[in-house]
């Protein structure tokens, strides 16, 4: 029986159980590598290819395949080159041949010469343009993990990481990844009859990657140009918009509101030195109070983890759970809390 296809996730560090529990139902059976780096996962798959294009909390997927040579050069070589452009050849035509104009390549010492090589004959037999930055197919060449000899071509199956989203056509400086938004949304627990509402939503990220139906939901943020492109995502997501200019510390709803209330808290940078941020914190929780029912769920991304913690205290807000992760170098938690 052939051997079935071996796959590395990516995901942002601190998700790994929600990333494996998301594979897992769509068939993945694991693999230890014994020596796979945070953020990292390693599984087989025999099904068919579109259940991975769906995955939320997944950056992004490489398919690997090994070959039996003892340091990049050996690539080069006609029986393992013929190999790798055949596997390329074949990644093209099942991508499209209209979406792959170009290709990039990442390799510890890619500017040697033998990489440099290995870049131009393959811009040479596939009548691809080399693009080191934006190149439509993805791949990278690394040493065989474990105890595996060889070396390793990853290529990605999608022209785009499977973390950006269709719906994202507003890009917010600043806007949450969408794969945290998921993994957010599902310790939400958001039940269809619930009301929710995004304070600070930016571009409303958290809505437009919502799956379930039959919650309403309203968004607010200071910032027009944020809101203004919250409505174009929220368009493109298929989703009713409801948006609010407002401050987070005095919002225009009713108290005793909502069931399930997000926050990704403003980290300083975008909003100027001058504003003190625990304080803004501190009111931000106590108008969500306001507004939330009892028994509601709020759930805070934020950068600023004590200030978020010291304007808790002052607060009737009870924290439940905290994920710590570790996403484009920075080190963010994600707080639970019931009212
Ligand atoms: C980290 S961004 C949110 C990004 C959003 N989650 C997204 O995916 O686009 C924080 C947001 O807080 C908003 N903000 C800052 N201070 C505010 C305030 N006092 N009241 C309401 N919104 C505020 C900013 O305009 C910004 O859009």
């Amino acid at each position: 029986m052939a051997e079935k296809p071996v796959f590395e996730a990516e995901f942002t560090q601190g998700l790994e159980s929600f990333a494996r529990q998301e594979l897992k139902k769509a068939g993945a059976k694991f693999v230890d590598t014994g020596d796979s780096p945070a953020g990292v996962v390693r599984f087989k798959f025999g099904k068919s290819l579109t259940r991975l294009e769906n995955l939320r909390v997944v950056n992004q997927l490489f398919q690997i395949h090994r070959f039996n040579v003892p340091r990049p050069k050996a690539l080069l070589g006609q029986q393992h080159f013929d190999r790798l452009i055949s596997l390329l050849a074949e990644q093209v035509k099942s991508m499209g041949h209209h979406n792959v104009q170009s290709f990039r390549l990442e390799a510890a010492g890619k500017d040697s010469a033998v990489f440099q090589r290995l870049i131009a004959q393959i811009e040479q037999r596939l009548k691809l343009p080399y693009d080191p930055d934006g190149g439509d197919l993805f791949i990278r060449f690394k040493p065989a993990t474990g105890k595996q000899k060889g070396w390793e071509l990853l290529v990605r199956p999608s022209v785009r990481p499977l973390a950006v989203r269709s719906w994202r056509e507003f890009n917010y400086p600043g806007a949450l990844s969408a794969p945290i938004a998921a993994v957010m949304l599902q310790m939400a627990n958001i039940q269809p009859d619930d009301k929710v509402l995004n304070v600070m939503c930016g571009s409303a990220t958290f809505q437009a990657e919502s799956e379930i139906g039959g919650s309403v939901w309203a968004n607010s943020d200071l910032n027009v140009v944020a809101l203004n492109g919250a409505r174009v995502n929220l368009k493109a997501a298929g989703k009713a918009a409801q948006l609010q200019q407002a401050d987070s510390t005095a919002l225009p709803y009713k108290g005793s509101s909502f069931d399930v209330i997000f926050s990704d808290l403003p980290w300083g940078q975008l909003i100027g030195e001058s504003t003190d941020m625990t304080e803004l914190y501190a009111q931000t929780l106590r108008e969500c109070g306001r507004v939330a029912k009892s028994g509601a769920r709020l759930l805070i991304i934020t950068q600023l983890k004590k200030r978020f913690l010291d304007a808790l205290s002052d607060t009737s807000w009870e924290l439940n759970q905290t994920i710590h992760l570790t996403h484009d170098k920075v080190t963010p938690a994600v707080y639970v809390l019931t009212h």
